[in-house]
């Protein structure tokens, strides 16, 4: 009698990544599906807990870190011009 090796599962989780720039917005990329749109949802709610509707056909969003984007809790390109220093990096 032999025993078979159980086969791995072909379907990888999707995988969210987040980006950290230096001195720059958190960045988060979202798998895409085949047609190219986001493969999973993303919630994004502020410290009040309000919670921010993002667009569904963004596969890249870019979070606010420095505080003076005029669209937050989304990077405006603020932190370029008003010379932000982020004192915390991602390892
Ligand atoms: S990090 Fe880009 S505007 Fe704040």
């Amino acid at each position: 009698m032999t025993l078979q090796k159980s086969k791995k599962s072909a379907i990888e989780p999707p995988i969210v990544r987040l980006r950290c720039r230096e001195d720059g917005p958190l960045v988060v990329e979202l798998p895409q599906a085949i047609d190219g749109t986001p493969s999973v949802s993303v919630q994004v709610t502020d410290h009040h807990r309000v919670a921010f509707t993002l667009p569904t056909h963004k596969s890249v969003l870019a979070l606010c870190r420095c505080g003076k984007s005029a669209n937050r809790p989304f990077c405006d390109g603020s932190h370029k011009t008003c010379e932000f220093r982020a004192g915390e990096t991602a390892r």
